[in-house]
């Protein structure tokens, strides 16, 4: 190869083997791996090296959260000022559909994978719907941003436009693409996917704002008067987007931030648990937590650490762009990851065999200066669908719609 300064990025980072086929590749697929090689961000793999270092959390403390009790006596004043925000188009909302979805096992984006039992109800389908309730509501159109990857963007788009848009003004649907990171095995060596192409998979949920500003989208909703961003996941069948009382809630209160927390079901549930770290809003992950973190109970016997986060947040845009989220911390999180051997064939595994770079939304969470929690009922707003079979899964969120009467 005749690129010097990419062979050494190689050799210094232990890649050399991505070259291995490329005496037999054709001048076409050189072309393409060599690109693809100058794409990537190799400074990411010192997390690999890194591995071993703990990061030191802060000090930890119970953040407080606005509770379903005090939802309920201010139901009315949050509503009004949630609404008056929609009516006057500052609520923007951003779906993130960029993920693989590798533990639910379904190869096409998962936002395409069908709920329904009698009928056809798509993942994607029932997002718009959700989002069209309060369009009713406020004879509003409200715009809507779905991140993509590059490996899914296309399929999505299709999907959405052969189902036309799901009754959607599709003027105020946009797509915008996420970056993408290489994976590498439990050696820290990059993953080839074929001969000529390096495996990359997106970069996680974290970079959806970079990615939003980056693709212009983010100027042309400001431009229409957009204010805050309700950021949610793709997998959450009970998901309420753009919600007027969340909304509500997070202005009256002055935060820059909310993000729905459920009442854990268990202490060693695993989820985000939202607290205080070193007197800001941050998300300690289930396995960080320690058994004080727990177990311990306040005067009223509760626990101290109970919320869960649901994946479903609100940004100020003023404030979220006065900070730079280009150095989030990057996870390192096992995973599926197709591959070729060393016989040049393509491998499936069955179970996790190395390891992506993610930086996490929940991240961002910690650099603004205050986040509302917010509390929401567990069986109304979470059905999330993240596996196969058990917790989480199509069966449990199927479940949960049809106990809150919805049709499939
Ligand atoms: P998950 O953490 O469930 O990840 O994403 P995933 O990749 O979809 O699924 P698994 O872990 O491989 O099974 C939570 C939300 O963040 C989005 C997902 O689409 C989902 O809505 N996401 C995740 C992105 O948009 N980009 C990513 O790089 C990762």
């Amino acid at each position: 190869m005749e690129n010097i300064e990419l062979y050494a990025q190689l050799e210094k980072y232990n890649q050399l083997h991505l070259l291995r086929y490329f005496e037999n590749i054709s001048e076409n697929e050189k072309e393409y791996l060599i690109n693809q090689l100058e794409s990537i961000d190799f400074g990411i793999l010192d997390n690999y090296a890194a591995k071993s270092v703990i990061t030191k959390r802060g000090n930890i403390a119970p953040i407080n959260v606005i509770n379903l009790d005090q939802i309920a006596h201010n139901k009315e004043i949050y509503f009004n000022i949630g609404i008056d925000a929609l009516k006057d188009g500052k609520v923007g909302a951003i779906l993130l559909a960029g993920g693989q979805g590798t533990r639910l096992g379904f190869d096409k984006p998962k936002g395409t994978l069908n709920v329904g039992i009698t009928k056809k109800l798509y993942l994607f389908e029932i997002l718009i719907n959700n989002l069209l309730e309060v369009v009713k509501m406020t004879n509003r159109w409200i715009h809507l941003a779905i991140m993509t990857s590059v490996n899914n963007d296309r399929d999505t788009q299709v999907f959405f436009e052969n189902h036309d848009y799901f009754g959607y003004d599709k003027k105020y649907i946009t797509f915008f693409i996420q970056d993408m990171a290489p994976a590498i095995d439990y050696n820290g060596k990059i993953f080839l996917e074929e001969k000529f192409r390096v495996a990359l998979s997106p970069k996680g949920n974290g970079g959806w704002f970079e990615s939003l500003k980056k693709t212009g989208v983010l100027t042309k909703l400001k431009e229409d008067g957009v204010e805050w961003l309700n950021v949610f996941s793709v997998d959450n069948v009970m998901q309420k987007i753009a919600d007027p009382y969340f909304v509500g809630a997070t202005i009256n209160h002055n935060c820059v931030s909310g993000a729905k927390v459920v009442s854990k079901v268990v202490p060693e549930e695993k989820v985000g648990t939202l607290c205080l770290e070193d007197g800001r809003p941050s998300i300690i992950e289930y396995y960080e937590m320690t058994n004080e973190m727990l177990y311990d109970k306040d005067n009223y016997g509760r626990y101290k650490y109970n919320y869960g986060v649901i994946l479903n947040y609100l940004f100020n845009i003023k404030a979220i762009e006065q900070k730079t989220f280009d150095n989030m911390p990057v996870h390192m999180v096992e995973k599926k990851i197709t591959y070729i051997n060393d016989e040049g064939e393509i491998i499936k595994p069955e179970k996790p065999n190395g390891y992506k770079f993610e930086t996490l939304v929940l991240d961002m969470i910690h650099m603004l200066d205050n986040c509302l929690a917010y509390e929401v009922i567990r069986n109304k707003e979470f059905a999330p669908i993240k596996n196969k079979e058990g917790v989480d899964s199509l069966v449990s969120a199927r479940k949960i719609m049809l106990e809150n009467g919805k049709s499939l």
